[in-house]
């Protein structure tokens, strides 16, 4: 991961996320994530999916700690990972998240992304979410 990028540490990322994973509230799925956003000055917000019985209302992890960050004025964040503790395999980020996060990081930002297993996926958001036309309506 290091020849990736070597500024960001992204495996102290993951353990945030991780961490956070043993808040999640999921009463229905039994399926917790944890994520964690790295802003641009180094601070880390990490938060939980929070289900609903009303099942459309559930907010995964990666939108919670997008509105945990922004909520404390933050707009701006070089890379995301995701603990997915109840799967071995890596589970990247749904497509709602993907648009989501592409309003507040660039498509050069990092992703990381586990499961319960040793296996990690590390890519950017612009792999992760290509020809974002809508890119531009930010600046
Ligand atoms: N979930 C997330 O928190 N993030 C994702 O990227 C995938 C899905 C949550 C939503 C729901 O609480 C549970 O995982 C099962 O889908």
């Amino acid at each position: 991961m290091g020849e990736i990028n070597t500024e960001i540490d992204m495996d102290k990322l993951f353990g945030e996320a991780r961490k956070a994973a043993d808040c999640a509230y999921v009463p229905y799925s039994k399926f917790r994530v944890g994520a964690a956003l790295l802003a641009s000055d180094g601070t880390v917000f990490s938060a939980c999916n929070v289900e609903n019985r009303s099942f459309g209302l559930t907010i995964c992890a990666e939108r919670s700690a997008v509105v945990k960050a922004v909520s404390a004025g933050y707009l701006s964040f070089k890379a995301i990972a995701v603990s997915t503790p109840d799967s071995q395999t890596p589970v990247g980020p749904c497509g709602a998240c993907r648009q989501v996060l592409s309003e507040f990081m660039e498509p050069s930002s990092h992703v990381l992304f586990g499961g319960s297993g040793s296996e990690k996926v590390q890519t950017t958001l612009g792999v992760l979410y290509p020809f974002d036309s809508l890119h531009e309506l930010k600046k």
